[in-house]
C-alpha cells in the first residue's frame, strides 16, 4: 500500500491559515467604528466635505475621482492610504503601475483635506481614513446614497507595486474579474454594485479603443457594443494613438449624476468598458450570477443604492490596520520616519 500523503495535512495547514487570516481581517474591521473621531476630531466629516465642495466648482470631475481612490487604496494591501504614498528610498510607488498612472486623480484634493484636518487635530486622522471618507462625502454630493463611513483605520508604511499593477482591468474575463472581487471578500452583488460607480466619471480611449475595432483580435468592433453608440465612440476616438487619452462619459446618458442609468445603458449595450458589459453580456452563460444583478438594478434605484452603500462599507472593511499597527501620516505622500 502506498504511504499516506502528506498533502491532505498540508491543504489542512494551509485552509487553517486562511481562514484564521480571515478571521483576524474581520476581528480588525470591527474595530472600526464611525463614531472614532468624535472626541478627537469631531468636525472631521464636515472638513472633508467642505474641502471637497470647494475642489468641486473648479473640477466637477472629482467626485468621481475620489471615489475610485478608495477602490485603488483598499484592493492593494487593505485600505492604509498605501496608494497615496509618491515614490521615495523604500517606496515604488503604486501611482506608477499600470492602473493609476496618468489615471488616478484627485490626489492634490486628498493633500488638502490632510492639510485642513491637521490644522484642525494635528496628528489624529489618519490618509486611509480621508480616503473614506472621500468617497462617501462624493457619492452623497453627486446625488448618491448616504452610509455612515466607519473610522479608526491607520496609515500603512509601504506600497505595494506588483499588486496594483493587478487591479481589475478592464480586459480582464468576468471570472477573472469575479475572482479578483471574490479575493477581498466582495460576492456578485457586491461586484456589480460597486461597478455602478461607474455611473460617474470619465475614461481615456485607450481603456476601450480595442472594443471599436479590433475586439479581442478578431478585426472587428465588439459585438456587445450598441451601434449608435459606437459610431459616437469612433469619432471621439478614431483609432489607437491618435487620441489615446481623450475623456468620454463612462455613463453617456446622466455623466455627472449618481443614479442607475448607468445599468439601463448595459440593458442598450451601452457600457463603455468591456468589463462594464461583460456582467450582462458575457458570452457561454458566463454572466449567468452577475445578469440578474443588472437588471434588479436597472429595476431599482432604491435596490442599487442600498447594495451599493453595503458593498462600500463592505470593500471599506478589506485589511485594515488598526490600534498601534501602522500609524497616522503627517503628510499622506510620506511615511513619518522619512
Ligand atoms: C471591474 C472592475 C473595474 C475596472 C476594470 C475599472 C476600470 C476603470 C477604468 C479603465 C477607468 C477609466 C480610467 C481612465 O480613463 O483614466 C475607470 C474609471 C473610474 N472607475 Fe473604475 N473600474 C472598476 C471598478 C470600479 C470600482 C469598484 C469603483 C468604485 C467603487 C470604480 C470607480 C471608478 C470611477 C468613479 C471612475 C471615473 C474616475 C474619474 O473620472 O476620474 N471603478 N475605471
Ligand atoms: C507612466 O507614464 C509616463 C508618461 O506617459 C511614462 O513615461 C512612464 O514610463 C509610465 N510609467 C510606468 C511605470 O509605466
Amino acid at each position: 500500500m502506498a504511504p499516506p500523503s502528506p498533502l491532505p495535512a498540508a491543504l489542512l495547514a494551509v485552509c487553517a491559515l486562511l481562514a484564521a487570516m480571515a478571521l483576524l481581517q474581520g476581528a480588525r474591521a470591527q474595530q472600526l467604528s464611525p463614531a472614532y473621531y468624535d472626541v478627537s476630531c469631531p468636525h472631521v466629516y464636515d472638513t472633508v466635505r467642505r474641502v471637497i465642495q470647494a475642489a468641486r466648482t473648479a473640477d466637477p470631475r472629482i467626485l468621481a475621482s475620489l471615489v475610485r481612490l478608495q477602490f485603488h487604496d483598499c484592493f492593494v494591501n487593505g485600505c492604509d492610504g498605501s496608494l497615496l504614498l509618491d515614490d521615495g528610498p523604500a517606496i515604488n510607488s503604486e501611482k506608477n503601475a499600470a492602473p493609476n498612472n496618468n489615471s488616478a486623480r484627485g490626489f492634490p484634493v486628498v493633500d488638502d483635506i490632510k492639510a485642513a484636518l491637521e490644522s484642525a487635530c494635528p496628528g489624529v486622522v489618519s490618509c486611509a481614513d480621508i480616503v473614506a471618507l472621500a468617497a462617501e462625502v462624493s457619492v452623497e454630493l453627486a446625488g448618491g446614497p448616504y452610509w455612515r463611513v466607519l473610522l479608526g483605520r491607520r496609515d500603512g508604511t509601504t506600497a505595494n507595486f506588483d499588486a496594483a499593477d493587478n487591479l481589475p482591468a478592464p480586459t480582464d474575463t468576468l471570472n477573472v474579474l469575479r475572482q479578483k472581487f471574490a479575493d477581498v471578500g466582495l460576492d456578485d452583488t457586491d461586484f456589480v454594485a460597486l461597478q455602478g460607480a461607474h455611473t460617474i466619471g470619465r475614461a481615456q480611449c485607450r481603456f476601450f479603443q480595442e472594443r471599436l475595432d479590433n475586439f479581442a483580435g478578431t478585426g472587428q468592433p465588439d459585438p456587445t457594443l450598441d451601434g449608435a453608440y459606437l459610431s459616437a465612440l469612433r469619432q471621439s476616438c478614431p483609432a489607437a494613438g491618435a487620441a489615446d487619452a481623450r475623456l468620454n462619459n463612462l455613463d453617456p446618458a446622466t455623466p455627472d449624476a449618481f443614479d442607475n442609468s448607468y445599468y439601463h445603458n448595459l440593458l442598450r449595450n451601452r457600457g463603455l468598458l468591456r468589463s462594464d458589459q461583460v456582467m450582462l453580456s458575457a458570452p457561454d452563460g458566463a454572466a449567468a450570477s452577475t445578469a440578474p444583478v443588472v437588471e434588479r438594478f436597472a429595476a431599482s434605484q432604491a435596490d442599487f443604492f442600498r447594495s451599493f452603500a453595503t458593498a462600500m462599507i463592505k470593500m471599506g472593511n478589506i485589511a485594515p490596520l488598526t490600534g498601534s499597527m501602522g500609524e497616522v501620516r503627517r503628510n499622506c505622500r510620506v511615511v513619518n520616519r522619512s
